[in-house]
């Protein structure tokens, strides 16, 4: 995955991910089923400079005034690579705070790009550690879903304390996405649900865990109408918790009446992007056009198959 340009370009890569069943469960040490989004990517060029520098959409300017995380991750990345100045420019197609993995994804593609300058190979253990680095003060507590998926090619089942697993499914579905433009920060969502397990207990997390195993079995048996009906479910918690958004409601409310075999929110919630399961094709880019019609934009399809 890493390219090496030349001696004074580094370049990196990440794209972005999507949760199918499993978000904020994940972070208590229950499975999360997620899958690539390689249609969305972001880009980062590192190139040496005289003063270190970022331009991005986020930020432009010098390290020195960019926001706290990412100056502090920039400084340590340097350190340990001993990178003197750089300037890093990154190019993203990836919503932020649409629940779609940008900042797994934004942590990724500098922490290649930077290890590629330095002519530096980087294995998948140290990339994630540098995921994890940025994401921890980006939003305090990450289960580590977000950097394995932005970082690998097909879709996983993972756990935080039994690592990864790559799914085999004879699926054959199509999952439309949309963003409801409502900015959604994980970091809010996660310290939510903290709060709402501290005073009712871990049991929603339980049964999330619960439907992400049952959500394993029939991507296995091929069971597309059950993955769908699960994907409700999940929904129907995630919105007791308190993490969806009167929008995001409305959205699956519309995908339910288009026929969806199940709809939900998608990563951190609190707004940020609706998932919707089809069987067709032809229906998923008929949500997506709804979606649109009503405002909520970009909107991608998925093929769910991975033989
Ligand atoms: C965010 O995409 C997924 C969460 O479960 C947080 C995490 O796992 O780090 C909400």
């Amino acid at each position: 995955m890493q390219t090496i340009d030349n001696l004074n370009e580094g370049v990196g890569f990440a794209h972005g991910k999507i949760i199918l069943i499993g978000e904020h469960a994940v972070v208590y040490g229950h499975d999360a089923i997620a899958w690539p989004l390689t249609a969305s990517q972001v880009k980062t060029v590192a190139r040496r400079a005289s003063l270190t520098q970022i331009h991005s959409a986020l930020y432009q300017g010098s390290l020195m005034n960019a926001p706290e995380y990412l100056k502090e991750f920039v400084i340590k990345l340097q350190a340990a690579l001993h990178l003197p100045e750089i300037s890093l420019t990154i190019t993203s197609d990836l919503p932020l705070g649409a629940g779609l993995g940008s900042s797994a994804a934004i942590a990724g593609s500098i922490t290649e790009a930077c290890f590629s300058l330095s002519q530096q190979p980087l294995s998948l253990d140290d990339r994630l550690k540098w995921i994890h680095i940025f994401e921890t003060s980006v939003h305090g507590n990450p289960s580590g879903v977000d950097g394995m998926m932005t970082s690998t090619h097909s879709p996983i089942v993972f756990n935080k304390t039994k690592g990864f697993q790559t799914i085999q499914t004879p699926i054959k579905g199509y999952l439309a996405i949309a963003h409801s433009q409502i900015f959604g920060s994980t970091k809010e969502a996660v310290a939510l649900v903290a709060r709402y397990v501290q005073l009712e207990g871990n049991q929603s997390m339980q049964t999330l865990g619960r439907l992400a195993s049952q959500a394993k079995l029939f991507l296995t048996q091929g069971n597309l109408v059950g993955l769908g009906h699960l994907m409700t479910s999940v929904q129907t918690i995630l919105k007791q918790v308190g993490v969806s958004h009167t929008q995001v409601d409305t959205m699956v409310n519309d995908a339910l009446q288009a026929g969806a075999l199940g709809a939900k929110l998608t990563g951190g919630g609190l707004g940020g992007c609706v998932i919707a399961l089809f069987e067709r094709e032809s229906d998923a880019l008929a949500l997506c056009q709804r979606w649109k019609d009503k405002g909520y934009s970009p909107g991608w399809v998925l093929h769910l198959h991975h033989g």
